[in-house]
């Protein structure tokens, strides 16, 4: 199930918001309509957002009335601004709107026409990577899950948070093709409640064995045994393998190391951002009150309650066995070894130019 793709001049994506409920597409023209749709969560998920961010620019790029190149990447660093402020935390975005400029500001690009078509060959291509970046990590964290598996899992990290078959829960998919009768314990992601419906509706699709649970009951099943694996994904990973993700999953770190249970993070190196020495640096995104205060349009708390939304926690490197990524496991100590896998990644993205 793909979850963003171009089609006749307009970018297309699943509307997030709606399911399991519904399962419906929304069409953009307007890369600034794309912007909103990754603020309003239309799209979610940090490889899905940065595909958006890429065909956002090749938007942008058909968009400008611009008659030549310098006016044209004129238009594309404010569309790049715009797209890149969409949501703070998920270094994709801005890792992907970065490529789509680096393209368009190659030298031998002279004419608008070229720029606007290689733009829109990238963003195909960004795309596409993604999906078998995500086979490859999927087949490469295979390798560590047991087989019958009990595997903790937190937020969506599947086909909905990328372009297709997912991150963490690629991991899971190629498990389960493998034959390794796993079973999924599908966190519900409190407040925006991704767990219990994108996750269990992904893995309830693929026929994959899960039973959902309330996040607090985490900790209960890991201490009393029931859990052999947590797997999550990742927003965002420091120089020093401290990541961002969804928040709640500091906590299930915490306590998978706690009773002595492997806890892996599952990320494209495009979440590698090797600029930020460590997680403090990471910026946390903070969404509206109502995410707390509602659920599905219910109101749960008092009017004018006070609230605090983080959208997202750290988990220091040192909770994590290891951080799976496209060209293998990284496992401690993590600067060099996400370094070397981030070098063996952007080597291969423009190595075939
Ligand atoms: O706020 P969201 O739903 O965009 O958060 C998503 C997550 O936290 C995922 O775990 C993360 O993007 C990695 S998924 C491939």
């Amino acid at each position: 199930m793909r979850t963003i793709w171009w089609e006749s001049g307009m970018v297309k994506m699943i509307d997030q918001r709606l399911l399991p409920g519904r399962l419906e597409i929304v069409a953009y023209d307007d890369y600034r309509d794309v912007a909103r749709a990754i603020t309003d969560m239309v799209i979610r998920g940090a490889p899905a957002i940065g595909a958006a961010g890429a065909y956002g620019m090749a938007l942008a790029a058909r968009q400008s009335s611009a008659q030549d190149r310098d006016g044209l990447l004129r238009d594309l660093r404010q569309a790049k601004e715009v797209l890149d402020a969409a949501r703070p935390t998920a270094v994709n975005l801005s890792w992907a709107t970065t490529r789509l400029l680096k393209v368009a500001e190659r030298p031998d690009l002279t004419d608008v026409e070229a720029i606007r078509s290689a733009l829109l060959a990238e963003a195909e291509r960004v795309a596409e990577e993604d999906i078998a970046i995500n086979k490859r990590m999927g087949a490469y964290g295979a390798e560590v899950i047991p087989h019958g598996a009990r595997i903790l899992h937190h937020c969506n990290t599947g086909s909905l948070a990328t372009v297709d078959y997912g991150t963490a829960l690629g991991v899971i998919r190629a498990a389960h093709e493998q034959g390794k009768q796993i079973h999924v314990w599908v966190d519900e992601t409190r407040p925006r409640l991704q767990g219990a419906r994108l996750t269990a509706w992904e893995l309830m699709r693929d026929g994959i064995p899960m039973t959902l649970i309330a996040d607090n009951a985490a900790g209960h099943l890991m201490r009393t045994g029931q859990v052999d694996v947590v797997l999550f994904g990742a927003d965002r990973v420091a120089a020093n393998g401290d990541v961002a993700n969804k928040i709640g999953t500091y906590k299930l770190a915490v306590c998978a190391k706690e009773n002595g249970i492997p806890c892996y993070a599952v990320v494209p190196t495009s979440t590698i951002d090797l600029s930020l020495p460590d997680g403090d640096h990471i910026p946390i995104e903070e969404r509206v009150p109502e995410e707390v205060t509602m659920i599905d349009g219910v109101r749960i708390a008092p009017e004018g309650v006070r609230v605090y939304n983080p959208a997202f926690d750290i988990t220091p490197y040192r909770y994590l066995t290891g951080i799976i990524t496209e060209e293998g496991i990284a496992y401690p100590p993590f600067r060099e070894s996400l370094r070397r896998l981030k070098e063996a990644a952007e080597a291969r993205i423009w190595s075939d130019r």
